[in-house]
């Protein structure tokens, strides 16, 4: 029994952890494939992934920030109250009150303007590279949807305060979507649970923001990745794209040429794939273990990004306005920033800015892979068999950035051209 408790401590690690710290290439491929967190990940990684200058670990600080979101989130529920009579008051509450409230605030806050921006750019790394091409066509319409739902849940989350910046950005930000041809009032009605904006919708906006949105996103982002690995891992050049070392892989050709005295080794994997893998011994040149390189990649990421995030809400406090005032809107009522494009459409053209237009381009977003299918230039960033394209899109890109930079600080009072100097 004396030797039990002695090994309680060891055993109990042992229960937890089956492998010890991997030292071969065979504990390094066990440890990604036993444990739980890290069998998401491939055994062995290609070099490229790995390169920051490759991806700027966008996808990765994207998910972070979704899950620091998510852990703040729930802090700030403990306290906040999804009515209109008390909402401004529990957020007066964290700034004075409640332990590091107003640091928790300040991270929520900006972490969720934060993702806005980094899943927009990380949409434009995957475009300038051409990895939405086969077979990655499914997952960029998936990334599509994460787009809008990373959209969705910072509009929901911007009423919660129930302060004068909440209450007529959501205003100005329902309004567009009233202008929907056929179903615009019924939509918008269904969002708002009332003509205006009120404790209705203040509920609503609650409830799709901290259930409904989170819930779908994590779904989304659990088949986004399981995706990645089922296409193969990141894009990468095609051979003939390489620099001929790197692209003197054997192929199945020289499969055939292999002399009869060293016939091609045949292997079967768990019994379901058969026949001779030529490319065994040679297939993994470009790629390292995921344990610890990947790891390590991660880890490094994730502290940059809380770090990051800890510095930026030291220092600047999340925005709180005057408590809502349904008599006096400001002049002019603004829509969240990354609505201001919409809105600055919307002021030339109400049906064509707010629905027509980005309907145009979502559509356009969705059918790309399918439109664009080539294989040149894919795993590169501006590939020159890809000007075309590129120049299309940050064309698009342009304008909208364009438009934003408008919408925030050249317009003033009844959408007046002014200028912020
Ligand atoms: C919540 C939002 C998102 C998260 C958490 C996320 C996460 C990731 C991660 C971690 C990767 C792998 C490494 C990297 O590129 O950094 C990745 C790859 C990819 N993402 Fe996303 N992503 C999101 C949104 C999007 C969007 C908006 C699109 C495009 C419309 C997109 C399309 C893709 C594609 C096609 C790949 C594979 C790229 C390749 O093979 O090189 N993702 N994503």
């Amino acid at each position: 029994m004396w030797k039990d408790l002695l090994d309680l401590p060891r055993n109990v690690w042992r229960s937890i952890f089956r492998n010890p710290l991997p030292s071969s290439d065979r504990g390094r491929a066990a440890t990604s494939f036993t444990n739980f967190f890290l069998h998401i990940q491939p055994v062995r990684v290609s070099k490229q992934a790995l390169r920051p200058s490759y991806t700027m670990g966008l996808g990765l600080i994207s998910f972070f920030l979704f899950v620091i979101l998510t852990v703040t989130g729930v802090l700030l529920m403990f306290y906040y109250v999804p009515s209109t009579g008390m909402a401004y008051d529990r957020m007066l509450d964290l700034r004075s009150s409640v332990a590091f409230g107003i640091i928790l605030r300040n991270m929520h806050r900006w972490a969720a303007h934060a993702m806005v921006a980094v899943v927009f750019l990380h949409m434009c790394r995957v475009f300038l590279t051409g990895s939405y091409k086969p077979p990655r066509e499914f997952n960029w319409i998936l990334g599509v949807c994460l787009f809008l739902l990373t959209l969705l849940s910072s509009f929901t989350g911007y009423l919660l305060p129930w302060d004068q910046l909440a209450f007529w950005a959501i205003t100005v930000g329902t309004s567009i979507a009233g202008y929907a041809p056929l179903v615009g009032k019924e939509l918008k009605f269904l969002l708002l649970g009332d003509a205006n904006v009120g404790q209705e919708a203040l509920l609503r906006f609650y409830v799709l923001h901290v259930v409904v949105l989170p819930a779908v996103l994590t779904i989304f982002v659990a088949v986004h990745f399981w995706r990645i690995r089922k296409d193969g891992g990141l894009a990468k050049p095609e051979p003939a794209a390489l620099p001929p070392a790197a692209a003197a892989e054997p192929d199945v050709a020289a499969a055939a040429a292999v002399p009869a005295a060293e016939p091609a080794r045949r292997f079967v994997i768990q019994g379901l794939v058969r026949g001779p893998l030529v490319k065994v011994g040679k297939l993994e040149e470009d790629t390292v273990f995921s344990w610890p390189n990947l790891l390590i990649a991660e880890l490094v990421v994730l502290l940059l990004t809380i770090a990051g995030l800890l510095a930026v809400s030291y220092f600047f406090n999340a925005p709180l306005e005057q408590p809502v005032n349904v008599m006096h809107p400001p002049n002019p009522a603004k829509a969240p920033w990354y609505f201001l494009g919409l809105q600055e459409q919307v002021s030339y053209s109400a049906f064509w800015g707010g629905i027509g237009v980005p309907g145009i381009e979502l559509l356009l977003l969705v059918l790309l892979p399918f439109i664009d299918r080539g294989k040149q230039g894919v795993g590169r960033w501006f590939a020159r068999e890809r000007v075309l394209a590129n120049s299309v899109f940050l064309l698009f890109v342009l304008i909208n950035v364009v438009l934003i930079v408008i919408g925030t600080f050249f317009r003033g009072a009844n959408w007046q051209f002014v200028s912020p100097f």
